[in-house]
């Protein structure tokens, strides 16, 4: 397959900004062919080849397919059941889902999670990273996620963070789940530093689970400080843990939170650390904004982490979804657009450079994140996956929310949308 008149956002492989802040783009119409499912050759006017199937682009924008880089999938259309979150709160949300939880059947967790994978393949979704609670003895919506990573394999690559929903050390038998999560085969190793009754506890989770995943060859996941509270520090641990042990960008902080609430002092000096970590962070400017600065008065805080400052120190940064109707949000739809739309805002990224390259936050920096690796990127000699917008610019597919037009997966067809038609009678 040849697909003409591409317009590519710059994509360099060595780069290593983060989104925000970085490298010009430089839009240009281009060629992709496509042979047995791998990129052959791209560049400007490629010449066809006899019996070539063509897709014309138009001069419409292709990007690497989109990476959801968190999500809670064993959650999904969930909310109200058996009650709804009344306060909003992230805390009612746990208590909300642990009733839910005590009802899971492996059955039901696959029908939900199906339907929402299929949802989001529609937004050009081909990588997902899933938080699964693992802090229930039977393991039941592991089981269930287990399995879907499998049957779904050519249709969406998923990650599965064995997520400790109550606490490690909080919880019964809190490491041998860990452990026995880790022995089915997750990709990653979770934590809860904000939800275990101490501080001593918060600590000994997180060196637990970096041991664990150092032991194991996984990486590291940290739902980290995801709470107002400034005095919530899990990510120094983290960060340090990730340097000493040298786990560096196998390691990822999402959420953190507390960090909107870090006086100034302690986030540069804190800064520091993290760079030389080398660490991933996950913002999730959606939900964090509904869930954070529930008990503030006013002013109310935002409560989403400081993307901007990380970002302009080098840090890899990516936006995630975060749930998708359920016990701690009542809306979403899987596509990441209006992650990054609301999240621009939140962050007060509206800079011109900073909206045109945005698409970073759930493309490249989502991939680095989730060690993509060469099986991602519009480069030659990597996997044929891209998708194709109904717009010329990310700029124009962010701010008119251009449907995906086509998603194509290692050479074939996954999903395709047809172009809006709309009529203005005046
Ligand atoms: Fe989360």
């Amino acid at each position: 397959m040849l697909v003409t008149n591409a317009t590519l956002p710059w994509l360099d492989a060595a780069d290593s900004s983060a989104g925000a802040a970085g490298s010009p783009v430089s839009p240009g119409s281009v060629d992709l062919r496509v042979v047995d499912g791998v990129f052959a050759a791209i560049g400007p006017s490629l010449p066809r080849e006899p019996g070539e199937e063509v897709l014309d682009a138009g001069g419409r924008l292709v990007l690497p397919p989109f990476v959801e880089s968190h999500i809670h999938l064993d959650s999904v259309l969930t909310a109200g059941q058996p009650e709804p979150n009344r306060s909003g709160t992230l805390f009612e949300g746990i208590e909300r889902w642990a009733q839910r939880k005590a009802f899971l059947t492996v059955a039901d967790v696959k029908e939900r999670v199906h339907r929402v994978v299929r949802q989001q393949a529609g937004f050009g979704v081909q990588f997902v990273r899933t938080h699964v609670d693992v802090t229930d003895p039977a393991l039941t919506a592991l089981t269930a996620l287990l399995e879907l990573r499998e049957e779904l394999a050519e249709w969406v690559t998923i990650q599965i963070v064995a997520f400790p929903q109550e606490g490690i050390c909080s919880f019964p038998d809190g490491r041998a789940l860990m452990e026995r999560a880790a022995d089915l085969g997750v990709d990653a190793l979770g934590a809860i530093p904000h939800f275990e009754f101490t501080r001593e506890y918060a600590v000994e989770s997180l060196n637990f689970v970096c041991a664990l995943a150092a032991d194991r060859g996984l990486l590291v996941d940290v739902h980290c400080d995801e709470i107002d509270d400034e005095a919530s520090r899990g990510l120094e641990t983290l960060a340090a843990r990730a340097y000493e042990l040298g786990l560096g960008p196998r390691v990822t902080a999402s959420h953190t939170t507390a960090m909107h609430s870090y006086n100034n002092a302690y986030f540069t000096r804190l800064l520091r650390l993290l760079t030389l970590s080398g660490m991933n962070f996950v913002a999730n400017p959606v939900v964090n904004t509904h869930l954070q600065g529930r008990i503030d008065s006013y002013p109310k805080r935002r409560g989403v982490t400081r993307v901007k400052e990380l970002s302009e120190a080098g840090v890899n940064v990516s936006f995630g979804t975060d749930d998708i109707v359920d016990p701690w949000n009542p809306l979403g739809t899987g596509n990441l657009r209006d992650v990054v739309h609301t999240g621009l805002y939140v962050t007060q990224l509206l800079g011109h450079q900073e909206i045109t390259d945005s698409y970073r936050f759930v493309t490249t920096n989502a991939a680095r994140t989730l060690h993509l690796g060469d099986g991602y990127g519009l480069e030659v000699g990597r996997p044929a996956s891209f998708v194709l917008l109904d717009a010329g610019s990310w700029y124009e597919a962010l701010n008119w929310n251009a449907p995906v037009l086509a998603s194509y997966r290692r050479g074939r067809l996954v999903a395709r949308t047809e172009p809006v038609h709309r009529e203005v009678l005046f």
